[in-house]
Order: C-alpha cells, then structure tokens, then sequence
C-alpha cells in the first residue's frame, strides 16, 4: 500500500486567519497520525503565510512519524531546514501571489544552480531530498544528475483534467513513475489529489508516497461540523438565564 503523508498547512491557513492561536496545525498532526497518516507535511513559506517557525519546531519534537518540510531553495530555508533536520525535505517552488504551489521545480539550466546547490546541502545534514517535479523525462532526468533522493511527482494536471484528458495524463504519470524509479529515484506524488481521483494515482506501483492536503482538511471540516456545533449548543444550553 502507499504511504500517505497529510499536509497540515490549511489548519495553520484557518488559524492565520485570526492571528489566533487555534486551529492548532500541531493537534491536527497527532490527528492526522492517530488516523493511520504515515508522515506530516508542512510547508513553510518564506512569506510565512500559513505555518510559523515554531509550528516546525513543535511538530518535529513531538511527531510520532517522519515528517516532510516543503521548502523553496533558498539559503535562508535550507539552513533553517538543516538546523531543523527532518527526516525529508521537498525543493517546491515558490511565488508570492500564488494560491498554491502552481507547477513543478523550473529545472532548466539556468535556473538549477540553486536547487542543486540546496539538495547537496540537505543531503550533506542526512536529510533525504525530494524534489517537486512534473511529470516529464527532462525533469526526472535533472532530477537524477543534481542527486535528489527522491522525486515527488506533480498530479496537478491529472488532478485538473476535464474528464476525456484524464486518462492521458494518468498515463503521463504512470511513465514518468517508471522512468524515474528506473533512474533510482523513490518516487512520490501529489496535488490536487482527492477522495474522488486518488484510487488510480495509488495503483501506480512505482509511487510509494502520496502528499495529500486541501482533500483531507475539507472533509475534516465538515465531518467535525455537527460534533462541533452540538457541543456549543450544549454550554448554550446549561447557560442559567
Ligand atoms: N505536494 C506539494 C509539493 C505541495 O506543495 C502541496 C500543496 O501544498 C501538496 C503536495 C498537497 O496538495 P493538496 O493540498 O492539493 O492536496
């Protein structure tokens, strides 16, 4: 079966909301674990839009599963990642007035300089590094060469596709996962996945990790709506008036 690895960072988004100190993305990751989640991801931002510093901190201290730091590749991050030194770190790419991470790693040559420079530098602190890629040979390919642990496959697209693509992009997806543990890379996927779309995603046997957030922290919420509501009704109620 894959493993699959809860990202928290919607919790922390909700919570930022009110510069509040709950939701509690910390709670959320023993939730997560008590579920049966292999490992946490969190991703902490350079513009720090949703998990803090201290959120990192905590969960790394008291996480009974590895957990999984998404990160640009940028000096500041990969020190505080190496000072942190979790059991893997992903290279994701990052842009301020993005919604979500938008696509995979830009690997081209002139750009590589600085996520090469990041995966040696994670790995030489015994870190295992992935790197966020699409689904394209040139991608793992480069991904291989700077010497990335791993790959995490970017399913986004498969994720997006009108219903006549989909089984295109599934098969995108399904070489770019044998091609990739053919050039020794662990290959993990992730985005956009769902309750609805994740069954064929987890049937690629090459994909031994799956990242999945937005799907799990929607459902959370509803699935919590009516307990939450009933125990508010309950103090209303014992309210002497
Ligand atoms: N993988 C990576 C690299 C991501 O950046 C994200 C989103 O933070 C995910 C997986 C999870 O995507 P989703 O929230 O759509 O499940």
């Amino acid at each position: 079966m894959v493993r699959l690895f809860v990202n928290v960072d919607h919790v922390a988004t909700v919570r930022q909301a009110r510069f509040a100190s709950e939701p509690d993305p910390v709670r959320a990751a023993v939730l997560a674990e008590l579920g049966g989640a292999d490992g946490v991801t969190v991703h902490l931002r350079e513009d720090r839009r949703h998990i803090q510093d201290a959120d990192v901190d905590t969960l790394l201290r008291t996480a009974a599963t590895p957990v999984n730091l998404e990160l640009a590749a940028t000096v500041e991050m990969v020190e505080l990642a190496c000072a942190w030194a979790p059991a893997k770190a992903t290279l994701v790419p990052e842009r301020r007035k993005e919604v979500t991470t938008e696509g995979g790693l830009d690997l081209a040559p002139g750009r590589l300089r600085p996520i090469s420079e990041a995966t040696a530098r994670l790995r030489s602190g015994g870190v295992q590094v992935s790197l966020f890629v699409d689904p394209d040979e040139y991608s793992l390919r480069t991904s291989r060469r700077i010497g990335a642990d791993a790959v995490e496959l970017h399913t986004g697209e498969y994720a997006n596709a009108e219903a006549t693509e989909r089984a295109a992009q599934l098969n995108r997806l399904r070489r770019a996962a044998s091609l990739a543990k053919d050039l020794g890379l662990v290959v993990h996927a992730g985005h956009g996945l769902t309750y609805e779309n994740v069954a064929p995603v987890a049937a690629i046997p090459e994909i031994v990790e799956l990242n999945i957030g937005h799907s799990i922290v929607s459902r959370a919420v509803l699935h919590g709506m009516r307990e939450s509501v009933k125990e508010m009704v309950g103090i209303l109620a014992r309210v002497v008036r």
